[in-house]
């Protein structure tokens, strides 16, 4: 079976991109591995932290190697991803050796983006990480990325009501996923 890296791009503890992740990971259940990333003890990139690596940059780094394909999903913050999801790309951007011509964690890597936000259903974050991700030589799956808008209820009250168009999206991205990484 091919190996699914899941990784949540937000640092909030009830995080409603944590939440729709779930989803997910029920419908892919027993047609791939699902692993989620733990990257919370990442330290903030910087070149001088590179020689040698710290442990958990290593461990973060070599699960990403490891999978066949990332489903990344984002929370928007102020129209691009937060700081803790753009730490991570950092990290993987940089190169596997101390050339850029022998590749990064993530040159060709298989990846696939979804979005819970507000009223721009992610849009703007879908957009930048498309552009971030592309720059870093990754495989995108261009169609099927899933924007969720929610409602100021739903953040009044801290609790993602998620609707059927919502879980139709996620199931069409689900099997479109499963596919592009069998390619
Ligand atoms: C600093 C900050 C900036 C935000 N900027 C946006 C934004 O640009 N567009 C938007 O739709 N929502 C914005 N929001 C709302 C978040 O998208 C929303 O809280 C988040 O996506 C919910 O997902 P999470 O619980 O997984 O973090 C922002 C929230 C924060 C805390």
């Amino acid at each position: 079976m091919k190996k699914i890296l899941i990784i949540i791009g937000s640092p909030k503890k009830n995080s409603f991109n944590k939440a729709f992740a779930k989803q997910a990971m029920a419908l892919l259940q027993g047609h791939a591995t699902i692993e989620v990333l733990d990257f919370h003890d990442l330290p903030f990139m910087s070149p001088d932290l590179e020689d040698p690596r710290p442990d958990a940059v290593n461990r973060v780094l070599q699960k990403v190697q490891e999978a066949d394909g990332l489903w990344i999903f984002a929370s928007e913050y102020n129209l691009g991803p937060s700081a803790y999801l753009k730490n991570l790309l950092d990290w993987c951007s940089r190169p596997i050796s101390h050339h850029f011509e022998d590749g990064t964690y993530v040159t060709g890597k298989k990846v696939t983006f979804t979005s819970v936000a507000g009223r721009s259903a992610g849009k703007y974050v879908l957009v930048a990480l498309n552009q971030m991700c592309a720059y870093m030589g990754m495989d995108i799956m261009k169609e099927h990325q899933t924007g969720v808008g929610l409602e100021q209820a739903d953040f009044d009250e801290d609790i993602p009501h998620f609707r059927e168009e919502h879980f139709l999206m996620l199931e069409r991205q689900v099997t479109s996923f499963l596919a592009f990484i069998s390619q």
